[in-house]
Formats: structure tokens, sequence, C-alpha cells
């Protein structure tokens, strides 16, 4: 007896016998049949085609076969293996129809059910047009500075040149802090910021800073004791009027619209000079009602103009009591009420609705935010 050709002699390789390929195919179809969902099925794909499937490791056996038993059995396995991907595929789009049918029953919403949920807030008006007036501004690349709402009185008053015996500093307009010697006020503007910056850093500024002042004021219509109010700064080498004036321009098109027409009137303020008040022509009767006594306006007593904020060229003496060289800087500042520009730029007329947190006056603003 010879000893067997390892090359031409036929081997018996289980796996790829007629019966077994049929029962690794059988087996792989059952399962497929029962998968219930796609993830089982993905798990079927994984156990019956993928890599380490029966069939897959079967195929890698094909090469162990001498050449002419080869093609039989890779026809065998090859079609085993269509017959199960084929079945998968079928399967798929079955699981997937039905998928899609009980999703759409269950996520159904039912736009008829009572809605439970409590209303939505809004946020303020004077809050959205302090963030458009920050906007505005460092869109300029000016910066927004800050400074508290309980102030020392030195920084409200005297570094802005108030003397102690101005009308201002008395209890009339004025919130003090515990007792009148305090040192400490509620800020009646937002001027002391400008004297903050002057002393912490150092020229060229641009700043603006909108917040929050308090004066003794009774509230009604036209009046709050809390109000705010948006202060600007600059200061520079070469500042002049005119400079302010183009700034303003800007600022009222921007909160007014384009077309908006303004004016300075000359004013007194101790921290700038020369001073003025910027006017805005009033925008109801555009000054028609001036000297017409038939067409009367309420908007601005039939005066043509609105007053809408102070502004000036900072007074050498702030300067010089906030570190800045007078001789080398000049610069201007400005201090506009946000409430009337809130009030002119919608038509509000009763600084009431303003101040009393009724959530359908701001929400009538919509949520700029
Ligand atoms: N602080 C002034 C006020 O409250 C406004 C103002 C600011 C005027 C800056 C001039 C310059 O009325």
């Amino acid at each position: 007896m010879s000893a067997p050709n390892k090359q031409y002699d036929p081997v018996e390789v289980t796996p790829l016998h007629p019966d077994e390929v049929a029962r690794m195919r059988d087996e792989a179809l059952t399962a497929v049949a029962g998968a219930q969902d796609l993830d089982q099925l993905k798990q079927v794909r994984l156990a019956h085609v993928g890599d380490r499937s029966p069939l897959a490791l079967a195929n890698r056996e094909i090469g162990a076969l001498p050449p002419q038993a080869r093609k039989d059995a890779g026809q065998r396995v090859g079609a085993a293996r269509r017959e199960v991907s084929e079945a998968i595929e079928e399967r798929q789009q079955i699981l997937e129809v039905e998928r899609d049918e009980r999703v759409l029953v269950e996520e159904s919403v039912d736009v008829t059910l009572p809605w439970d949920r409590s209303p939505r807030g809004a946020r303020h008006p004077l809050t959205t047009i302090q963030e458009r007036v920050g906007d505005v501004f460092t869109a300029m690349g000016w910066e927004i500075a800050e400074g508290p709402e309980v102030e020392a009185e030195w920084l409200n008053f005297d570094a802005l040149n108030i003397g102690p015996d101005h009308p201002a500093r008395t209890m009339q307009d004025t919130f003090f802090v515990e007792s009148e010697d305090s040192g400490l006020v509620m800020r009646t503007h937002t001027s002391p910021v400008q004297a903050r910056t002057m002393l912490s850093r150092k020229p060229p500024i641009y700043v603006v800073c909108p917040g929050r002042t308090f004066r003794t004021d009774e509230l009604d219509a036209t009046h709050t004791p809390v109000f705010s109010q948006v202060e600007g700064l600059a200061i520079d080498e070469g500042i002049t009027m005119g400079h302010l004036k183009g700034t303003l321009d800007h600022f009222a098109s921007a909160m007014f619209g384009d077309g908006i027409t303004t004016r300075l009137r000359p004013s007194y303020f101790p921290f700038t000079e020369p001073s003025a008040e910027m006017d805005l022509q009033c925008f109801v009767c555009r000054g028609a009602s001036v000297g017409n006594p038939d067409r009367p306006c309420r908007t601005c007593g039939s005066e043509g103009w609105i007053e809408w904020g102070g502004c000036g060229v900072v007074n050498p003496r702030v300067l010089i009591a906030c570190g800045v060289d007078p001789d080398r800087y000049t610069g201007f500042a400005f201090g506009m009420g946000l409430e009337r520009t809130l009030m002119f730029r919608h038509g509000i007329e009763d600084m009431h609705d303003m101040v009393e947190g009724d959530v359908r006056f701001a929400a009538a603003f919509g949520m700029e935010i």
C-alpha cells in the first residue's frame, strides 16, 4: 500500500459536505425568519454572513480541497451565502416598513390635546435696548464699561465737578445710603463710570455704560425713581464737539431710523464745557405744530423738539480730578435716558407700563435676543 498522496487524494472536509452546507443555510434562514426587529436582524446578519459565520468559515476551507473538488464546493457555499444574504435583505425591508408604521403611530402628536405648559416669559425691552445700544457702539470699536449702583459720593459728584453746594447733592434728588454722611449714594446718573474709567485706564478711551440710575422722583407717567441711562465717554487727542455730534447722530439713526433730525441746544452740566442737550425732532408732528394752534401736539407740547439727553466736551477740571492730562487730551461725554429712548422708539406713553413688570407688556416686544 502506498502512502496517501496529499495533493490528489480527496480529503473529507466536513464543513463543505453538501448536507452540512444545507444545514448551515437552513439554520441561517430560520434565524432570519425569526428576527422580530431590526436589532435582532443585525445580530442574525453578524452571526450568519459575518466574517466569523459558519458559512464564511466554510468558504475559507475551499482552498484545502483538491483542485477538482473546489468548483463544486465553491458553487455550493456561494449559493448558500447568496440565499442567506437575499433573505436578510428581504426581511430588512419588511422590518423597516413595520418600524416606520409603528413610529408613525407611537410618535404621532395629538395637536388637539389641551396645553398644560406655563406660558413663556419675555425679556424686558429695557434689557434688550441696553444690549442693542451696546451693539451699536461695540460695532464702532467702543467698549462697554460698568460701575456699581451704590456709588461713592465722591465719584458721583466731586470728581465730576459737582461741588458740595450743588443742588443735585441735596436730599431732594439723591438717595443716600444709610446716613447722609455715609459717603455712599445710589448713583444719580451713569457719569461716575466716566470717572472710574479715567482713573483706571489710560487714554485713548471709548466706552459706553448702560445701567440703572436712581433719583427721588415720584412715579408718574413720565418719571420713575429707578431709571436707566447710557453714558458715553471718548477721550483722545484732538477730540472736538464735531466728533460728539457725529457720534450722537449715528446713535440716533441706529435707535430711531435713518432720517431722524437732531439738534444740539446749549445747556449746562458741571462736568462738561461747553454742554448741550440733544433734541430729536418730534416724531409725531415733525415740527408742524410749532406756531400752529390748530394742530397742537401733545408729545412735544407744540415745541417741535423733544429732549433726548445731555452731552458736552469733558470739563478739564474733571480730566484733572481723574488723572488725565488736559493739555494733551480732550474728550466728549453724553448721557441718554433709556426709558425715554424706548418711549420715543415705540410710542410708549406711560412710564408705569415700563416699571410695573407685567409680562404682557414685555411680550409685545417679541423674543428679541
Ligand atoms: N449725567 C447727566 C444727567 O444725568 C447727563 C450727561 C452725561 C450730560 C454726560 C453730559 C455729559 O443728566
